[in-house]
């Protein structure tokens, strides 16, 4: 067969992709090409006339075919972009979504104002972060990677941990991958780690002064209707139960016992779920304050949970 061009094979997948229902058939076909072809994006848009060789091309199309029966592109290509950052993804746990990176901005403030708001004396005790069902470890590492960049990595020690001991394998990946394994440690437990587990290098300590947690939130009965390359990714990663938070309310109740004087919890919720986590933060922790922030679609998406007291370190 004679050799195509760059162009040739975008187009031939793009008109494969939009007829087997794919929302964004040119991106999936251009990301696939580029990835089949060891170049980037930029490339294969920038270069339509480039001739692709007989691998690249037999990499393409067969990965045009899984596309089209559905799998994911990010499980295809093996990483997914997530707060600036290519996390290696796949089967293993679930991949990354955009309206996450909230959490990361939203805990990286919290991190600075405890760590600039008042004088840190030499000695004082990191700050510890728990990633409560981190999967591939998205919210941990961005979060680290972000305030290595600020220089306040080193007063921070984040837990981050899954029930499922293949998303931990990957979180540890993506951690070693990002450089922050230091001060990330990843460890498989039903929700937050028992006090005292080593967590190598870290230990678990009892209290956490900032909790993030982006835990299964869809509705058991909701599952089927989800589009399909979600049927690709682990049902634990997305089954919240019969109302979506079996999992954020068994978290909810952990934190009386576990979240220091003063500390913070960020609950990703689904759209449906500001009121929810509001009245369950009501009945369950009361005399904490709760709030809800919405992502740049305008939709809740984060609970912020806070434990009243004057203990902020
Ligand atoms: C929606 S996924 C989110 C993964 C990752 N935090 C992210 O934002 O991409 C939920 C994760 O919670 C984990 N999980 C579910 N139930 C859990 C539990 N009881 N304890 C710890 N992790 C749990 C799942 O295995 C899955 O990795």
């Amino acid at each position: 067969m004679a050799m195509r061009t760059i162009g040739e094979l975008v187009r031939e997948g793009t008109a494969r992709l939009a007829t087997s229902g794919s929302d964004t058939p040119r991106l999936d076909a251009e990301l696939l090409l580029a990835d089949a072809i060891g170049a980037d994006r930029t490339a294969v848009i920038a270069h339509p006339e480039a001739p692709v060789g007989v691998d690249g091309s037999a990499r393409f199309r067969e990965h045009l075919e899984r596309r089209a029966a559905g799998e994911p592109v990010a499980y295809l290509r093996g990483l997914k972009e997530f707060h600036g950052l290519a996390f290696a993804v796949d089967r293993r746990a679930l991949i990354p979504r955009p309206e996450t990176e909230l959490i990361v901005d939203m805990a990286r403030a919290e991190l600075v104002e405890r760590l600039t708001g008042s004088a840190r004396p030499a000695g004082t005790p990191p700050v510890v972060v728990a990633d409560v069902g981190t999967g591939c470890g998205a919210i941990a590492v961005a979060l680290a990677v972000a305030l290595r960049r600020l220089g306040m990595l080193g007063e921070v020690e984040i837990v981050a941990s899954d029930i499922s001991p293949e998303a931990v394998d990957l979180a540890r990946e993506n951690a070693v991958a990002h450089a922050v394994a230091d001060r990330v440690g990843v460890v498989a437990a039903d929700l937050l780690p028992p006090a005292g587990l080593a967590v190598p290098p870290l230990r678990m300590r009892a209290e956490v002064d900032v909790v993030v947690a982006n835990l299964p939130y869809v509705r058991s009965g909701d599952l089927a209707g989800l589009p399909p390359p979600v049927s690709f990714e682990p049902a634990a990663a997305l089954d919240g139960g019969p109302d979506g938070l079996a999992q954020v309310r068994r978290l909810v109740d952990l934190l009386p016992g576990r979240l220091a004087v003063g500390g913070v919890a960020l609950l990703e919720i689904g759209a449906g779920q500001g009121e929810a986590i509001a009245e369950m933060a009501a009945e369950r922790l009361p005399g904490w304050s709760c709030s809800v922030s919405r992502d740049l679609g305008g939709l809740p998406r984060i609970g912020r949970l806070e434990r009243a007291g004057a203990g902020r370190q």
